[in-house]
């Protein structure tokens, strides 16, 4: 973020909450059910987001050196990434090229070699066939070059690593992504690394889990036993940048802003900056540490999370570990307050009393993005 943006954002906040006055949006919104609970709409969404856009596949530092690889479920296909001996990302199927058994059943690890565990062909971490048992024989004319592992579209940039699950996309990483990657080195993503995590499923729609978290109007309720008493009541700004936002949810500490020059303001010092990385990533800055929050919608009513405590890769030793996993306690505890109430919206819009969600003028930021989701979808039948 730039210098000029930060102090623009903190002025702006700093100047609402001076004129008792809030961060609305023009008009009331809508948002019928049917977003939330239909099959064929979360079908679309599958074909014309998750298998189209890119998606976070992991932080660099989960691969950390030349030979590692990790399997992982993306947009419900088996993804193999690896790093080759250049430190070069690849992304493959994991499947077997030859009778299509999976390839690599660990979930992370360090090898240059993929071997199937059904006939033992093998293909070297940069998808190129190594060995086929009896090849002369068996497969008198194989072509090795037509059994390379199936690739996806991936790009490693600004700390993280991004997929397409999708073999024949040809995505515009640059366009797509460039607003975010200036972000995230603005707040160090390259150089931090995973503390703790654990993975939880929510019986709620993708897009209900995303809605929670970026309004603050909330906070002072849903919150009151935890965070919310350090939070302003019910104000909270937001930007688009392309297809994500950039939330940001000021502290009672914005109050003290106009007793400090300009040049001493901190935007993570007086709030909490929350960037939703479309479709299905925040990311949210704390002052020292950062709480990722990675979806993996399973059905319309059904989402799996990976939360994840993210800190300066310095600071994740081992003197720090009881630290970190206390931190995330107390993150996992916070989120799971929005998480239950959550799931409990989601198990009302079975039972009829509503046609529609309705947003009031403080929750804008929601449908804006309910705007972007629409963007990309196409005919749902
Ligand atoms: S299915 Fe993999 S080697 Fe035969
Ligand atoms: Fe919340």
């Amino acid at each position: 973020m730039e210098r000029a943006t930060e102090i623009a954002l903190l002025e702006e906040l700093h100047g609402l909450k001076n004129s008792k006055l809030f961060y609305l949006d023009e008009v009331v919104h809508k948002s019928p059910v049917a977003r939330y609970m239909s099959g064929a709409r979360f079908a679309a969404e599958k074909r014309d987001i998750f298998r189209t856009l890119p998606l976070i596949a992991a932080h660099s530092s989960e691969l950390p050196e030349a030979g590692s690889f990790m399997t992982r479920d993306l947009a419900g296909l088996p993804l193999l990434l690896t790093r080759d001996k250049e430190m070069n990302i690849h992304a493959f199927l994991n499947v077997c090229r030859h009778r299509g058994s999976r390839l690599e059943s660990e979930e992370s690890g360090c090898k240059r070699a993929f071997s199937c565990p059904y006939h033992a062909w093998t293909w070297n971490n940069e998808g190129n066939l190594k060995g086929v048992p009896h090849q002369k024989q068996g497969f008198p004319d194989l072509d090795r070059d037509a059994y390379k592992l199936k690739r996806l579209p991936a790009l490693e940039a600004a700390g993280v690593i991004w997929v397409v699950a999708n073999p024949n996309a040809e995505p515009d990483f640059e366009n797509y992504l460039g607003p975010i990657l200036k972000e995230f080195e603005w707040f160090g993503m390259p150089d931090m690394a995973i503390a703790a995590s654990n993975t939880i499923t929510i019986k709620a729609n993708w897009k209900m889990l995303v809605e929670g978290g970026i309004e603050a109007y909330h906070f002072k309720v849903a919150h009151r036993h935890t965070i919310g008493p350090h939070f302003l009541d019910n104000l909270s700004s937001y930007r688009e940048l392309g297809a994500h936002m950039r939330s940001v949810l000021p502290k009672n500490s914005l109050k003290s802003l106009k007793d400090m020059p300009q040049g001493d303001w901190k935007i993570r010092e007086h709030s909490n900056v929350l960037y939703n990385v479309f479709p299905l990533d925040q990311f949210l800055l704390m002052e020292d540490h950062v709480a990722w929050i990675s979806a993996r919608p399973i059905s319309a009513g059904e989402t799996e999370l990976r939360l994840s405590t993210m800190a300066p890769s310095v600071e994740v030793a081992p003197e720090m570990m009881s630290h970190w996993k206390r931190n995330h306690q107390i993150t996992v505890a916070t989120l799971m307050e929005d998480f239950d109430v959550n799931a409990a919206a989601q198990a009302g819009l079975e039972s009829g009393a509503n046609e529609f969600l309705t947003f009031g003028r403080y929750e804008g930021a929601l449908e804006s993005f309910n705007k972007t989701v629409e963007s990309f979808l196409g005919e749902t039948d």
